[in-house]
């Protein structure tokens, strides 16, 4: 894997991954589309209909940034995460050792999530239990109607189209407990019609900054 740190546009890194000539985040702001696809337009989504303990699936771990706000705000907000990753190719510590998401001072927790062992559930806090599972989400066994919150975050359907599929997709709503949400920062009209034919109400909310839009689908 050919992997070199970008800046982004609101001063927080991303990767660039060579193989696929794609980068981890937007480039207009990697903290900028977390912050706004995965944290406020799902988890605080779910946090407003009254859940304080959620289970949360996410869909490639990659720089851990989505797991690193999430459990920032578990303990700013006082609610319980359990969180499960799928990620088949986990980062050297060179490379997530060097991304700018935690302050100096918060270095040592953001590591710990990457240190987490792989494959088995470790508690961190009790805010939040990680469970990284190294595989990819097409191997993985997951159970059916158990998550409240699914953030898919693979590379765009251009780049990693086997990720999109109507398969993988149907396979990840159907982890959704009853009135679960699913988001991602991606908003294609395939994507969107085949999470319809899985039975979820679909949204396009304006995307992040240099984004128009991103996807949100619930499941009824
Ligand atoms: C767009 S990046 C985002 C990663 C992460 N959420 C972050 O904020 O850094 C996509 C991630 O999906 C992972 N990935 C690639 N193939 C996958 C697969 N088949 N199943 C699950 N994850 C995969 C990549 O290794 C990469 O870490």
């Amino acid at each position: 894997m050919n992997i070199k740190p970008l800046l982004t546009a609101d001063g927080s890194h991303t990767l660039y991954l060579e193989e696929l000539d794609e980068t981890y985040h937007s480039r207009h702001g990697a903290l900028q589309e977390s912050l706004h696809v995965f944290i406020q337009n799902g988890l605080e989504f779910v946090v407003r209909s009254g859940l304080q303990n959620i289970f949360l699936l996410e869909v490639g771990f990659g720089t851990g940034l989505n797991a690193w706000l999430t459990f920032q705000a578990a303990l700013a907000q006082g609610i319980t995460v359990h969180y499960t990753c799928v990620e088949p190719f986990p980062l050297p510590e060179a490379i997530w050792s060097n991304l700018n998401y935690a302050p100096a001072e918060q270095q040592n927790d953001f590591a710990l999530l990457h240190r987490s062992e792989w494959n088995r559930t470790v508690s961190l806090n009790q805010h939040f239990e990680l469970t990284k599972l190294q595989t990819t989400i097409q191997e993985v066994r997951i159970p059916e109607s158990h998550f409240h919150l699914v953030y898919f975050d693979a590379f765009a359907p251009s780049k990693q189209p086997e990720l999109w599929t109507p398969d993988v997709l149907a396979k990840t709503t159907a982890s959704l407990q009853h009135q679960g949400v699913w988001v991602t920062y991606s908003a294609k009209g395939e994507v969107r019609r085949s999470l319809m034919q899985c039975g979820m109400t679909v949204e396009r909310l304006p995307g992040p900054p240099g984004k128009k839009h991103m996807l949100r689908a619930v499941k009824h």
